[in-house]
């Protein structure tokens, strides 16, 4: 059976200063993790996380990139530069992008995409609004947004990490039950299924308010693969607790 994968994702969160502090206690802590362990850091922290986590569990990840390969797009960051940094994994589609910065699903699958041709793990974030859920509209909405990531990259779907998170319960403290996060799951599983052979392969995380308190009954469901982690990411204790619940 595969590994579990925690990662962390700061968001615009941290300093030179707190970073190191954070990396150096979750580095001590994790040491006996049996699962996969990352941080998803802004991309201005980059270069010092990788200098951070060199040599220990962590893994290093990025929380956006460009889908263009290079050339005149004035702040953006392509992947080929993000894997200069020894970048492996790079969060897309995040719902705080796909509502402020507008993201589409096409976006995000060539975000997909451009992570995967320079050697990235794109974690792609789906999820459903509240107002999507009340209307029973939960699968649907989260079936289109995987599906245009499996048809932007074939036979490369088995390489990407999936997050279902809804985002309802991102940063609002309220977590989907570990039956309603399951049923989603496996929905997404049986999706991938139809696109690879290699659907088992293929880490589906939950995201959304996990907390040391209900990660483990999270991450004991049969189709969740691990979490990816806000808030509780940026305190060691409660993310090393996450860690120890996760195989
Ligand atoms: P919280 O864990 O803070 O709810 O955030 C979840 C999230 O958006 C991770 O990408």
């Amino acid at each position: 059976m595969k590994k579990q994968l925690i990662a962390g994702n700061w968001k615009m969160n941290g300093s030179l200063q707190s970073n190191a502090a954070l990396v150096a206690a979750l580095a001590a802590g994790a040491g006996s993790a049996q699962c996969l362990v990352a941080v998803c850091v802004p991309a201005p922290y980059l270069a010092q996380v990788q200098l951070l986590v060199a040599g220990t569990r962590i893994d290093l990840g990025a929380q956006d990139v460009s889908q263009h390969e290079s050339g005149a797009f004035t702040g953006e960051m392509s992947a080929g530069m993000l894997r200069e940094f020894a970048t492996r994994y790079c969060l897309v589609g995040h719902s705080e992008r796909r509502q402020y910065h507008g993201e589409t699903d096409a976006l995000v699958a060539t975000k997909a995409q451009r992570a995967l041709a320079a050697g990235i793990t794109p974690i792609v974030c789906v999820g459903e609004t509240l107002a999507e859920r009340d209307a029973g509209r939960t699968e649907e909405v989260v079936k289109r947004q995987l599906a245009a990531v499996i048809h932007t990259n074939g036979h490369c779907i088995s390489e990407i990490v999936v997050a279902y998170e809804p985002v309802w319960a991102i940063g609002t403290g309220k977590t989907a039950s570990p039956e309603e996060a399951q049923q989603v799951h496996a929905v997404l599983r049986a999706q991938l299924q139809a696109a690879t052979a290699h659907a088992d392969r293929v880490h589906i995380l939950y995201g959304g308010s996990m907390n040391a308190a209900n990660a483990a009954q999270l991450l004991s469901q049969p189709d969740i693969d691990g979490g990816l982690v806000g808030g509780a990411s940026l305190k060691p204790a409660d993310f090393l607790s996450i860690i120890a619940a996760a195989r």
